[in-house]
């Protein structure tokens, strides 16, 4: 088998343990593990006689200038915090294989200059907001939002500051404009390319996102002494209003919606529940479809409330339209997985990817990877040896392409 698909997977489960949970990979944005992250991947692109610097959005990134290079460059990347509990394969294996491309493209002579780029935010997880590394350098990061705030009330300013990085110097992080598309190589995250026993695929569209935090506001009793008909319990609300969004997306083809995460206050056993705090992400691929299924669950939200005696307050932290795949771009990826060999396959992405937010800044196309037994943000998430590979011969051919198009 192939030695540098082994060492990428090795490459992805070192980094996998610059963890905050000793046991468990979780790697928020700008936490300490980060530090350790930039420096070693920081090693391996010195190595490659790439030119590094981390922006003020926290990006590491490393830039490959090869010589009688037109000055075009192409980006690649994928990000590397991680959700909590992680598997080691989402966003740092796009990480690891565009740096092996690197190396690849040192090898066969290719002039294109290429710049890798671990994105510092991709998952949304310390601050409920996600893509910062992304809008950055898209140019889509509005100061504004150096305000949103994590569980423990850190601005994403402060931990910019705290990092060591300036957040008055944004505008810098933005792409060069010579760069002439974006290309993210990730996991599927997901079980289509498995059922069909193939390797890769080339994505057609990212599907549109909405997250909003909501409250039910109720009032804390005695569990003891407080009759079923005086109560005001914000939890019991909540968990209504929970299975009406289960039961909205069954019967909705194509919607999949989540509450994921709880925050119930007081949060004791004897205690009715005063407050609940309670994430929604809802997808579609038609953007009108997932609309009018978020304003369907805030109208169910608002009646459980009014019914319960209860107040709702929600605020949307995200909200991105479906966004397709650049074609001539994806076509030279359709090509490239053609000339290496493998069977073509071509499919829409129903997780969020970095390369959402770079399409709108530039013409931008993903490789997509065999999740074996469709796993991710779950420790066992894994990668094959072959998949490794494949998409390694894939890149180059795609990168001997583009070289040949730019030159
Ligand atoms: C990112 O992993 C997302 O799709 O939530
Ligand atoms: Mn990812
Ligand atoms: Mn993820």
């Amino acid at each position: 088998m192939s030695d540098r698909a082994r060492q990428a997977i090795d490459e992805c489960r070192t980094i996998a343990t610059m963890t905050e949970e000793p046991g468990r990979i979780t790697r928020l944005f700008l936490t300490p593990p980060v530090r350790q992250v930039h420096q070693h991947l920081r090693a391996r692109m010195e190595n490659l006689g790439m030119s590094v610097h981390v922006d003020a959005a926290g990006n590491l990134r490393g830039l490959w200038t090869p010589t009688g290079a037109s000055g075009k460059r192409l980006i690649l990347g994928s990000h590397i915090d991680t959700v909590p509990d992680a598997g080691a394969f989402d966003g740092v294996l796009g990480v690891v294989l565009a740096l092996e491309l690197v190396e690849s493209a040192a090898r066969l002579h290719l002039p294109l200059a290429l710049e890798v780029i671990a994105f510092s935010e991709e998952e949304g997880v310390r601050f409920g907001f996600p893509f910062i590394g992304s809008r950055a350098v898209a140019g889509r990061f509005d100061p504004s939002f150096l305000a949103h705030k994590d569980a423990n009330g850190i601005s994403i300013r402060q931990a910019i500051e705290d990092f060591g990085l300036d957040p008055n110097n944004l505008e810098a992080a933005i792409a060069d404009q010579h760069a002439v598309g974006f290309v993210e190589i990730h996991i599927e995250q997901g079980p289509l390319l498995e059922a069909e026993d193939l390797s890769l695929a080339t994505v057609t569209s990212i599907v549109g996102q909405t997250r909003l935090d909501l409250k039910f506001i109720g009032h804390a009793n005695h569990a003891g002494t407080t009759p079923m008909h005086l109560r005001r319990d914000a939890l019991a609300a909540g968990a209504e209003w929970i299975s009406n969004v289960e039961a909205l997306a069954r019967r909705t083809e194509g919607l999949v919606a989540t509450v994921g995460k709880l925050n119930v206050r007081p949060n004791a056993g004897n205690v009715i529940p005063s407050s609940v705090d309670l994430s929604l992400d809802v997808r579609h691929v038609n953007d009108s479809q997932r609309k009018t299924a978020v304003d369907e669950l805030l109208v169910q939200a608002e009646s459980i409330s009014t019914r319960r005696g209860l107040t709702l307050q929600w605020t949307k932290k995200m909200d991105e339209p479906s966004v397709p795949m650049d074609e001539r771009l994806t076509a030279f990826m359709a090509s490239a997985i053609e000339a290496a060999g493998f069977p073509g396959k071509a499919m829409p992405s129903g997780a969020g990817h970095d390369a959402m937010i770079m399409a709108g800044r530039m013409p931008t196309a993903m490789l997509f990877l065999r999740s074996p037994g469709g796993l991710s943000h779950h420790p066992d998430e894994t990668v094959r040896e072959e998949d490794v590979e494949a998409a390694l011969r894939v890149g180059e051919k795609f990168l001997e392409r583009l070289a040949a198009e730019v030159r």
